[in-house]
């Protein structure tokens, strides 16, 4: 055991670790041409694998691509999956298709999260199942974004891609399911606000509106 005063964080640190949150944005314009170099991927990869999952099930799996050819075919996929989406936005298909939604081209590193096969994980697992395996990927996803951006580098989640079709390009095992194409590198600048806010498609929510007491709140 590690006695509390003997890890306890200073001010600065907690105003850090809060700076590197609020800072953190989905980024989708990257400097193109440039690497990551592997001691730094290697503490983000070390950052996503500290995650918490329930059971301790870290059902997470993390695949590189470094393939040229594999990330041009994984982009196509993207590009397929946007034009699908374009066509059930209805009155906001135009603006939709001014929207970047992804750097897969550019960035310097491209990952494929996978949830891996059911290992039949137990202990949390009796209702929400899937959901709580899920969530525990979704926690290394978020390490691994905020350990990004303390490292000066942008991360863009992509979930624009029919898993089926990514299932096979990446030849994951039957019960794997892709969940994010994480898209990682230098950027010239990080967006100020999301860039969903900047570009107008919609409001973030303010804390007020999503913090309630005792029990659930309609919006006023
Ligand atoms: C599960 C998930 C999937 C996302 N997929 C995409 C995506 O495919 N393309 C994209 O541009 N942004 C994607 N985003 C980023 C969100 O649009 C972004 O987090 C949100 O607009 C808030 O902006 P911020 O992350 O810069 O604060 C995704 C985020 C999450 C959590």
């Amino acid at each position: 055991m590690l006695q509390t005063e003997s890890i306890a964080f200073s001010s600065t640190e907690r105003e850090t670790l809060r700076k590197i949150m609020l800072a953190r944005r989905d980024m989708r314009h990257f400097i193109p041409d440039r690497k990551i170099d592997e001691d730094v991927l290697a503490r983000i990869m070390q950052a996503a694998h500290s995650a918490p999952s329930v059971g301790l099930m870290q059902p997470w799996r993390f695949i590189l691509i470094r393939d040229k050819f594999l990330r041009e075919k994984i982009s196509t996929i993207v590009d397929q999956e946007i034009e699908q989406t374009a066509n059930v936005m209805n009155e906001r298909k135009t603006e939709f298709l001014k929207l970047k939604l992804e750097g897969i081209r550019d960035c310097a590193e491209l990952i494929a999260v996978v949830q891996a096969p059911d290992d039949g994980t137990l202990l949390g697992r009796r209702t929400l199942a899937d959901e709580m395996a899920l969530c525990s990927t979704a926690c290394a996803i978020q390490n691994l974004w905020l350990a990004t951006r303390a490292e000066n580098l942008g991360m863009g989640w992509v979930s624009f891609f029919d898993p089926v079709k990514l299932s096979e390009l990446l030849q994951c095992p039957k019960g794997a399911l892709p969940i994010a194409l994480l898209c990682l590198g230098p950027v010239k600048y990080f967006y100020d606000e999301p860039m969903l806010v900047k570009k107008n498609w919609r409001d973030a929510k303010p804390l007020s509106t999503v913090l309630f007491q005792n029990r659930w709140q309609d919006e006023a």
